[in-house]
């Protein structure tokens, strides 16, 4: 088959791109013609001439680079293939100490604490609270006059709550987090006109609000994950600053990619009525997976080769930047029956929506999963007939599908 002819200067991380057109045709046509594909940024933003990335958009290439970190290195920002205006190359030494950011074993050592907190049983014990919170965000939503915003009403809550709940911040400081997380994404986006300096301050403000935590944590433990992972500063903990940027990572993993998924689960119950009358009948356990592989929340994360290999039948250089598209591996016919169609009972579905199974593999998985099925069975209780009002206003993003508004109605 002969490689697909992108037009001139297509760019996968071009952030108009998945503001208008989800999912990319053009993802399809690599996946059979050229699944491992050079895409030069000639662009010079910020100043910088970017070298360009290998774009892998297969499932099973995805999967290979991600359980590869000895020759794919995280170690270099994995979250922005796409430098800007906005991210200048200094801001992202300070990314090295985000978990994100690091490889084995220095990856190894902090995953391994950071994991005591996101265990099945302390899961399980925010349960309960987040059940009652889904069916009163839910509860409020429905009292509103008439049409109203799903994403501020209702996709914004949970996510924010549950992180807020699991690393014990006070109710009053909720909503300072989930303004500084808003700002340090959004910097792709005009509408909320973020600067590089504006980015930088939120940043700075939750990582010194994370160490005063901290800080009193050590001095007066309490029986939550902060007390558990800054108890001593010795090699089984987190030091302060880690600990910092552990809940800065988590401000942003945790809230903007539930929130889209949310969303986009609403959006997409609402334009394919059949499987809204299902769920609200049957409730399949099935649908959150479904639901993140259909969105894929995160669109792509990159990885840098340590060493010359091979992949897809192109040579890799050391140093060479390769992007993993969780966006086109979710539609792979290789992997998926019918991929292109959502279906909540789809079982088994091996998506990669939270990554392609390496090291890295979303620590949130099964809070976000959570949060989605609660908030799903708390709509279908209390507003079984809601309607789409208007299409969604996508995020300007490089990487993050997001939805700024999705005007929807209670159907009452
Ligand atoms: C990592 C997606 C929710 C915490 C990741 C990765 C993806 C992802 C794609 C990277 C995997 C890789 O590089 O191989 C998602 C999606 C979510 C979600 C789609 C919601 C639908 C959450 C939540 C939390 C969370 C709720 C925490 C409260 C993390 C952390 C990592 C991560 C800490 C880094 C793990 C590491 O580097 O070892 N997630 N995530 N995520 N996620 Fe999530």
């Amino acid at each position: 088959m002969p490689c697909p002819a992108l037009p001139d200067g297509f760019d996968f991380t071009d952030p108009d791109l998945l503001q208008h057109r989800v999912p990319l045709p053009e993802f399809a046509e690599l996946r059979l013609a050229e699944p491992v594909r050079w895409i030069p940024q000639s662009r010079n933003v910020a100043g910088f001439e970017d070298e360009g990335y290998w774009a892998v958009t297969r499932h099973a290439d995805v999967r290979y680079v991600s359980t590869h970190p000895e020759i794919f290195s995280s170690t270099l920002n994995t979250a922005i293939i796409r430098f800007n205006e906005h991210i200048a190359r200094d801001s992202i030494d300070a990314q090295r100490l985000i978990l994100l950011n690091m490889d084995p074993p220095e990856h190894t050592r902090v995953r391994q604490i950071v994991q005591r907190g996101f265990t099945p049983r302390s899961i399980r014990a925010l349960e309960q609270r987040l059940r009652e919170r889904a069916t009163a965000i839910v509860a409020e939503a429905r009292a509103l006059d008439g049409p109203f915003d799903f994403v501020t009403s209702v996709a914004c809550e949970l996510p924010l709550q549950a992180i807020a709940e699991l690393i014990g911040i006070p109710q009053d400081d909720r909503t300072r987090i989930f303004d500084w997380s808003n700002k340090m994404i959004a910097y792709d986006d005009p509408e909320y006109a973020v600067t590089e300096e504006v980015g930088a301050r939120s940043a700075a403000e939750i990582i010194a609000y994370a160490m005063s935590m901290a800080a009193e944590r050590k001095r007066c433990p309490a029986r939550d994950i902060v007390s558990t992972l800054v108890a001593a500063e010795d090699e089984g903990n987190l030091n302060s600053d880690e600990f910092g940027f552990f809940v800065l990572m988590l401000a942003v993993a945790g809230n903007e990619t539930t929130r889209n998924a949310i969303t986009h689960g609403m959006h997409a119950f609402l334009t394919h009525p059949e499987q809204w009358e299902l769920y609200k009948r049957e409730r399949p356990a099935t649908a959150a997976e479904e639901i993140v592989r259909w969105a894929a929340p995160v669109a792509a994360f990159q990885r840098t080769a340590t060493q010359d290999t091979e992949l897809g039948g192109k040579t890799i250089r050391k140093g060479d930047r390769v992007g993993l598209f969780y966006a086109s591996a979710n539609h792979d016919p290789e992997v998926f029956d019918r991929p292109d169609e959502f279906d909540v009972t789809r079982d088994p579905n091996p998506h990669l929506g939270f990554g392609g199974g390496g090291p890295h593999f979303c620590l949130g998985k099964s809070l976000a999963v959570l949060e989605i099925d609660l908030i799903f069975n708390a709509l279908a209780d209390a507003m079984p007939r809601m309607r789409l009002v208007e299409d969604p206003r996508r995020l300007r993003s490089a990487w993050i599908n997001g939805v700024k508004e999705l005007r929807v109605s209670a159907g009452e």
